[in-house]
């Protein structure tokens, strides 16, 4: 999988491309790479924003100014690159990511991710050159940067073989395998925590017991409201 983040601070990144499953996702052959959307600016001075028509506070990252972004890193006219890639603007606005749209990202060849700043982006951008409108939650964040890192690790510990532990994403919360719900309780060592004992079913060395536990911690968790 090819992953590009089109960004203002692509400097916010590098701690996350130190971790290990991000990593193993290079090592693996991905590839994720960072783009300033500040280097390809037509505007004077590194201009990239402005103010919004109609007025108000803040400034709107211009539509053109990620035009040339896109049309530097693919060339061609971007208008038609949401044809042909997901291209996803970050905006607190847009459609609620989870577990679901991380299945379907990982499945794709490649990806854009376009960090928002201030008051995010001109509206055409997300009419014309994303294909979809990604939200990691309802409030408001300074801008996609750490969105753009939530939707990569959701991603990325899909990707066979990057967490290192072909099992540890497959009985996860919300998989399939968990019928959606999320994940049971886990316990390890000390078995007796300040007279907190760890469930004896886990101790008994039974299989099917402790697989039926786990299923009926799992479910109820899931039928819990919040
Ligand atoms: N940009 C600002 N807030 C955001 C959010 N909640 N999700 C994605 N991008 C954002």
């Amino acid at each position: 999988m090819e992953i590009d983040v089109l960004t203002l601070f692509p400097d916010w990144f590098a701690w996350f491309m130190r971790q290990r499953h991000v990593q193993n996702a290079k090592q693996l052959g991905h590839r994720l790479s960072f783009v300033d959307l500040r280097a390809s600016t037509p505007l004077k001075a590194g201009q990239v924003d402005d103010t919004p028509y109609g007025g108000g506070a803040g400034m709107v990252i211009r539509a053109d100014v990620v035009e040339a972004a896109l049309t530097e890193r693919y060339g061609g006219d971007p208008l038609g690159l949401p044809a042909e890639r997901r291209v996803i603007a970050l905006a607190a606005g847009g459609r609620q990511f989870d577990e679901a749209l991380a299945e379907e990202l990982a499945a794709e060849p490649a990806l854009t991710l376009l960090c928002g700043r201030y008051e995010g982006f001109d509206e055409r951008v997300h009419e014309h050159l994303a294909s979809d409108v990604v939200s990691i939650g309802p409030y408001v964040l300074s801008g996609g940067e750490l969105a753009a890192m939530v939707v990569c690790d959701a991603v990325i510990r899909k990707l066979p073989g990057s967490l290192g532990h072909e099992d540890s994403a497959v009985e996860e919360s919300f998989s399939a395998a968990l019928e959606g719900a999320p994940e049971y309780p886990h316990y390890t060592r000390p078995f007796d925590w300040r007279g907190h004992e760890v469930p004896e079913v886990l101790l008994s060395g039974d299989h099917g017991r402790i697989r039926e536990w786990r299923r009926e911690q799992s479910r109820r968790r899931g039928a819990r409201p919040d």
